[in-house]
Formats: C-alpha cells, structure tokens, sequence
C-alpha cells in the first residue's frame, strides 16, 4: 500500500508528499540548528502518519505528550526501572499502541538508561509481533554522542548500542528510526550513515554543513545553502522523499509544543525600592522544599516582580496621574466578586492551564482584570494563587463554608503557595472520602508530569506533620489527615490521571 502523506509545501504551492512504506524501509535523519523547525516537523510527520502506522517517540523534554489528547498516544515515564521500561516497551509492541516516552526531569544519565532499556525492549520482542513502528527520537545526539562526555561510559555504551540497533537492524523487526539532531558532528557516524533519506534545516557550523554534505553526497559548496534557510524550511532528499534535493516548506501542526520559543514581553516601570525588591529574601525561600529539577531556575524572581508590580503600580504613581481616564463602574461588593471569578474560571478553564506557571496565569489574569474594567487593587500574586488552588481542588459550596475547610485552609498556610494546590487537592479527597488521588493526578495538580515529584510531596506533608500515608492490604494508597481526622479512601497510586475522575465527580 502506497502512502504519501503531506508535510508541507514544495516552492511554488505542490504538496510536498513523504512516502511512509518507503520511509519505514529507509529511515529519516532530520538536522537543523537549535530553532529551525525539527521539533515541528517530527509532529507534523507523527500527526499525518498517526492513522497509518503505530509511532513510538522518544521525547527528551516531554513536548510531544500533548500527541495523547488528540492522537491517543500513551504517555509513558521514563522514571521507572529498567526492567519496567522493557516491560512496557514489550507490550507496546504487542498490542500495537502508539506512545511517547517522556524523560523529562531525569537526568542525561538516566535519561540515557531509560531511552535505551525502552528501545531495547521494542527491538526484543517476539518475531510474531515485528509490525511496523515508526520510532521517532528528538535530539538523537545526546542517545548516540559521537564523542564519549560526562556521563559514564557504561551508559553511553548501552545507549548508544540502542540506537544502533535501531538504526542498522531495526529494519527487519518494523522498527523504522526518524531522528533529528541539532549538530551532525555530535552524532555518532554509524547512527546517521543508516539514514536514507534527509531533512536539513538552517545550519551554522563548518563542521556540520561538511558531515551534511557526505552524508547527502554533495559538493561542499553546494551545502552552503542550509546555511541561508529559514525556519521550518528543510531540504528533502531521498528515496521517500524525492530524488534530488528539493527544499520544503514544513507545514501546520494540529496539537501544540508544551515549550515555545520566547517571546518579547515589555519590561515592568522602575521600582522605587528596587534594592530592597531584589536583595531581602523571602520567607518563603527558606520552608520551600528542594524540589530536583534539571538546572531550571526556579521562576522565583518573575513571580516576585509581577506580585510587586500590582502592589506597586498605584502607590508608585503620582496622585494625578492615578485618576483613571474613564470614570470606574460602581460595583457593589458581591458584583465585583462575580466578575472576579467569572475572569478566574476563564483562565483556569483551559486545561493547559495546569502545565502554566502561576506568573504567566497571573500575568493574564491582571490583563483580563484590566480588560473587563474590574475597579479597586488587583489581588497579589498569593491571593491569586490561594484562589486558583481553592477553585482546581473542586471543592463544592457546601463545602467550602464547612468548619472543617476553615481547618484545610488554617492548614494550608504553612505549605509554600506553590503546594497549595496539591495539599487542597488531598484534603478535599479526604474530607469526602473519595480515593486517594493517583501519582499522576498529583503531578497534574503541580503542573508536572512526573510521578516521582508527585510522591516526594507527599512525602514532604509527611514530613511537616500534616498528613500520614499509609495502604490497605491491597497495597492502595490512603492519605489521613490527624487534624481533620478523616482519610481518603484507597486509590491506586499507578492509575493513569483522570481514572477516579469518574468517582470523583462532584
Ligand atoms: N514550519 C513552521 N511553521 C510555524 N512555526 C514553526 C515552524 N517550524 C518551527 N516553528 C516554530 O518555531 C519554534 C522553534 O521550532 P522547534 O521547536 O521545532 O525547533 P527545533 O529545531 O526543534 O529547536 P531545538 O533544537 O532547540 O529543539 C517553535 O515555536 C515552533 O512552533
Ligand atoms: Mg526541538
């Protein structure tokens, strides 16, 4: 069966089509520079071929899970044994199911280690189920470094065994490789020369415009036109894709990137206290606990500029200035209230506004407040977050003018503003009796989508006294909550998110 699916355009407005039996006999090397559009064009690839053939992505950052909503992918973590992985990666291939493997949050070591142990695992599995996959890794020259680096050998070797295995003998077990890499030069040779056919993107250096034109058997000179391309155009080569070098234009994508590029946005009026602002540190920084990201910088600094910026602003104004331009709207108390929430319920009804930080939901929220004419002080930056972490923990009318939530809350103050969420979350679940909230429930109420976070916060709460986990004899887990003397009921810690939602429903 002849497939060919449309990535983009070729100059001049013609689909340009990318022949999928093809490509899974002949596998894709797509190369660009940081910025140029890979990330891009795998989802659109992985989108167009997603009805015709199983994919597994093997997803460094963890941009492509958004593929499950739409597409159905499994999203499996790569915080898990090896022996799990290779489990999971058996049966994915066993019952045909589409999925990303997400290893944000581990390290490059274990991120190694995972990467390979999955792929090992779809390369083992039994003749009877060498159906075709699509295996798409981004970033392939951190799986197969050309160069050994600061991880150790023992995890390079197996690593990088992985993807050779992959790349030059995948073929015959339906595993087809697509892999994208910022710099040829740091990916390993044999990996790359398996490659029949070629995406190049925008490209910089010397070194990786020589190692683009070998591999595409092309003068020297002939490769200095990467150097020009513009982002999300590629050059395509090969069997799948056409005979001789045609550049492409990559085009739209149905689901989005978790990350993005920067954008510009304007910098906040000069504070009067500056010195103070930056150099006094906040309580709260020191009871914060260490929660191991990989060298991100805690967003800190920015919530504590937009948190001054709305206290700031009128005070910082001089008296005339301050009179607003159009007279305000007289609203009474409880009018003001509703508006506030109806500008609330706004933004945290979109669910990506889970994986947002609280200073870019601030931030929307100051504009809509400005938007909808919203008279008096915006709340601070810790109302805001106290009223988002109330409003995702569900709680019902009821509920929240019970004796018992006053405690929730009296409680809640001593958790930093950032596990609000999460503690409010739980004790809603144990004021009701409903299951104890999965792994992956909790990540999801943190904003991540890693379930070893999930569980290192529980264990925090249990460390400041407030809760006490426990399980049943069937090993589910139960959180208890000795001041408000009531408990979940067991819920199982693995279930994927939105298993108890069922129950759970208000
Ligand atoms: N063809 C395109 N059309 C529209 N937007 C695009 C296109 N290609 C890339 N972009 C946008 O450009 C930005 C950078 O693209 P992308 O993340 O795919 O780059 P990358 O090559 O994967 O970079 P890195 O190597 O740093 O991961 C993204 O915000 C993406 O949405
Ligand atoms: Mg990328």
């Amino acid at each position: 069966m002849q497939v060919g699916i449309d990535m983009g355009t070729v100059a001049g407005g013609t689909p340009a089509s990318l022949d999928i039996e093809e490509l899974l006999a002949t596998r894709l090397l797509v190369q660009g520079n940081s910025g140029s559009g890979k990330s891009h064009l795998l989802r659109r690839l992985l989108e167009q071929s997603a009805p015709w053939v199983q994919q597994v992505v093997i997803d460094p950052e963890g941009d492509f899970v958004t593929l499950s909503e739409k597409y159905g992918h499994v999203v499996v973590d790569g915080e898990r044994s090896e022996a799990e992985l290779s489990g999971i990666a058996n049966r994915i291939r066993k019952n045909r199911v589409s999925c990303v493997l997400t290893l944000e949050g581990l390290d490059l070591e274990e991120q190694m280690r995972a990467a390979a142990a999955f792929l090992n695992g779809l390369f083992d599995a039994d003749r009877d189920y060498w159906y075709p996959v699509l295996v798409v890794v981004d970033e392939a020259q951190m799986f197969a470094p050309a160069v050994a680096g600061d991880v150790s050998e023992e995890a390079r070797k197996q690593s990088l065994g992985a993807m050779t295995n992959l790349m030059c003998r995948g073929r015959k077990r339906g595993l087809a490789g697509v892999i994208a890499t910022q710099r040829l030069a740091k990916l390993a040779k044999n990996v790359a020369a398996e490659a029949s056919n070629f995406l190049m993107g925008r490209t910089f250096l010397d070194i990786d415009m020589a190692r683009a034109a070998d591999l595409l058997g092309m003068d020297r000179r002939q490769a200095e036109m990467f150097r020009d391309l513009k982002r999300g155009n590629f050059v395509a080569l090969g069997p799948a894709l056409s005979r001789r070098p045609m550049p492409i234009v990559i085009g739209n994508v149905e689901t989005s990137a978790r990350s993005s590029s920067p954008k510009l946005m304007p910098l906040p009026e000069a504070y009067e206290d500056v010195e103070d602002l930056i150099f006094t540190p906040d309580p709260e920084e020191f009871t914060r606990p260490l929660v191991a990201r990989r060298a991100t910088p805690a967003p800190r600094p920015t919530t504590d500029i937009l948190a001054e910026l709305s206290r700031s602003t009128p005070a910082a104004m001089p008296l005339a200035a301050a009179e607003p331009r159009t007279p305000q709207p007289v609203l009474s108390a409880e009018e003001r209230e509703d508006r506030l929430m109806a500008v609330m319920s706004e933004i945290l009804d979109d669910p990506q506004s889970a994986y947002r930080t609280d200073a870019v939901l601030f931030q929307d929220f100051l504009v809509r407040s400005r938007m909808r004419r919203l008279p008096g002080p915006p709340l601070s930056l810790g109302e805001f977050r106290r009223r988002t972490a109330i409003a995702r923990s569900g709680v019902d009318a009821a509920m929240a003018a019970s004796e018992a939530w006053e405690t929730v809350l009296s409680l809640s103050n001593s958790v930093s503003d950032d596990l609000q969420g999460v503690f409010l979350m739980m004790a809603k679940a144990a004021l009701t009796g409903e299951p104890c909230p999965s792994d992956a429930r909790i990540a999801r109420a943190y904003g991540t989508h890693s379930a070893r976070r999930a569980r290192r916060l529980l264990g925090y709460f249990e460390e400041q006294g407030l809760v006490v986990v426990h399980s049943d004899f069937s090993g589910k887990r139960i959180v208890a909550f000795p001041d408000l003397q009531a408990e979940t009921a067991p819920g199982s810690a693995d279930a994927p998110d939105g298993a108890e939602a069922g129950l759970a429903a208000e």
